[in-house]
């Protein structure tokens, strides 16, 4: 294999990791492709491989849910106590929690993204999930229910897992999206084949590492790395997965919906979004100005529910928009392992040309850049300017379509209605999240009643807990994740009843 870049600022360690031969995790042995395929992994701070990983195809899917099929059938593991599922799950935690580190460097290095953020949001996060729904293992209850059709019954349901799930994930969070995903279906008793984002494959191959560890049986977790149509394609379709669940794009989550009717597997879907943030006049600024800059900057705008479009009143527009483009200016651009990084590059090439392209078009349907732009100044690698827009108008792709980078459109309203506003807010196709500044606690009710999105935050923006449900109505998907609520993805509800 060719030789391999490594940032020099890794530990010895995580560059070890990087470097080995990669397998991926098929019935608890680690494994090549079939094919004995490859393909490589880039560092986007440099655009340099740093790796390669084995390219799953429709016949390591096979073997995989097979796999799964298998360790769900044999009931070793559904039968297995709740008890000893949650022990499992917080062994992982553990386990996690241990390599915090070398968790945060490789998802630097791989996706891009600050050490120091990957070290207090990804790794932390990921931990605590595991730990969360390793407690809701032995809550997963049914209930009694009193029959009017007649007295002489006794019903009762259970909830049961689904059975085999495929899950697909993306690259702006690789590991918290592998727990998100994880946590709940093994909670609930599920196996699974889970196909990590090609674009970031090495913390999730680094966690199947810890999964065969922490002692999970052969066959309950599968991880594959794969491209989409190759790997992912054929797991939403395959006949013998009982669910899936994706996170990604909404295209996409499209497509998955249509793989999934051979067999009308279960779908749950969590996919994009065009968060609005609303400040009004009477929003603490300063608060609101750091706020609403950081819900479209974090994570590089690489968030479904990032703050893309921000709605602002005409009296603070001027002060807002200028707060938020001295902190996009203030930014410091830098390779996620420099410790000076507070924005590193997004992810890819192709993430790259498009954030780009839509700054272009932006500007070129009239849009005027307030800070940033498509130019980034840097070397090399993958990276983009944070920017502000403003003098767009509604029908503007920057205004109706998913950025996916660190790129937001500053819109004033007047003293208008509260509805318009509300109706400017919904007047998108997407659904997630939205978030609205002002001190005024009955319009803030008022708003967050009015908007159509699966999260509303006050005052904040990008307040996640493994304890609150997090989805999309609309076309930002189909189901929740996290909190209680997950875990209807992951159970069938059965109702039992016996003729006394
Ligand atoms: P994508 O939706 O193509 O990829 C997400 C996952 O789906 C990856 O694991 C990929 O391999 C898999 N996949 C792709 N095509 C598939 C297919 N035909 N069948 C099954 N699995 C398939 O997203 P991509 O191309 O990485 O990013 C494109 C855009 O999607 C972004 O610019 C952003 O707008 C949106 N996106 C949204 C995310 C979210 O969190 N909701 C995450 C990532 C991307
Ligand atoms: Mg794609």
């Amino acid at each position: 294999m060719a030789t391999i870049a490594i940032d020099p600022r890794v530990s010895s360690r995580t560059a070890g990791f990087v470097s080995t031969d990669h397998r991926m995790l098929v019935d608890g042995r680690f494994v090549k492709a079939a094919s004995g395929k490859t393909f490589p992994v880039y560092n986007p701070a440099t655009g340099d491989v740093i790796a390669h990983v084995p390219e799953a195809e429709a016949e390591d899917v096979n073997r995989a849910v097979l796999a799964a099929r298998r360790a769900f059938d044999d009931g070793a593991w559904v039968r297995m106590a709740p008890s000893e599922r949650g022990r499992l799950l917080w062994k992982l935690a553990d386990l996690l929690e241990k390599n915090l580190d070398e968790f945060a460097e490789l998802e630097s290095l791989d996706n891009g993204k600050p050490f120091a953020i990957a070290r207090v949001a990804d790794v932390p996060y990921s931990v605590d999930m595991f730990r969360y729904m390793g407690g809701w293992a032995t809550k997963i209850t049914g209930s009694t229910i009193p029959l009017s059709c007649g007295y002489d019954f006794h019903s009762y349901t259970v909830r049961e897992p689904v059975g085999v799930v495929g899950q697909i994930i993306p690259w702006n969070f690789p590991l918290l999206m592998a727990a998100w995903k994880l946590a709940p279906a093994l909670a609930c008793g599920c196996t699974v084949v889970l196909k990590l984002a090609e674009q970031t494959p090495l913390t999730g191959l680094r966690l199947a590492q810890l999964i065969d560890e922490a002692g999970f049986p052969p066959g309950v977790v599968n991880v594959l790395t794969g491209y989409g149509e190759g790997a992912g394609a054929p797991l939403a379709a395959h006949d013998m997965v009982d669910k899936v669940a994706f996170t990604g794009s909404t295209e996409v989550g499209k497509l998955i919906v249509k793989a999934a009717t051979g067999n009308l597997k279960k779908v749950t879907l969590e996919l994009g979004g065009k968060s609005p943030a609303i400040v009004f006049a009477d929003a603490k600024l300063e608060q609101a100005v750091a706020g609403t800059a950081s819900a479209i900057f974090f994570n590089h705008g690489q968030c479904c529910c990032a703050g893309s479009r921000l709605y602002v009143h005409e009296k603070v527009f001027d002060q807002v928009v200028e707060g938020v483009g001295k902190i996009a200016e203030d930014i410091k651009l830098a390779p996620g392992l420099d410790p000076s990084s507070q924005m590193g590059p997004l992810v890819s090439d192709e993430q790259y040309r498009k954030v780009v392209g839509y700054i272009e078009s932006g500007i070129a349907e009239g849009a005027q850049v307030a800070a940033g732009g498509p130019v980034s100044g840097m070397e090399r690698g993958w990276f983009v300017r944070p920017t502000v827009l403003t003098n767009t108008n509604p029908r503007m792709k920057v205004v109706q379509e998913e950025i996916f980078g660190p790129v937001v459109c500053a819109v004033p309203f007047s003293d208008a209605e509260i509805d318009k506003i509300i109706q400017r807010a919904n007047d998108t196709v997407y659904g997630l999240a939205s978030s609205v500044w002002t001190q005024n606690l009955s319009l803030a009710h008022k708003v967050a009643r009015g908007i159509r999105a699966g999260t509303v935050w006050v005052n904040c923006h990008n307040v996640f807990d493994a304890s609150l449900p997090f989805g999309g109505y609309k076309q930002s998907g189909w189901g929740r994740e996290m909190g209680e609520q997950v875990l209807n993805n992951y159970t069938e509800t059965k109702a039992v009843t016996v003729a006394l």
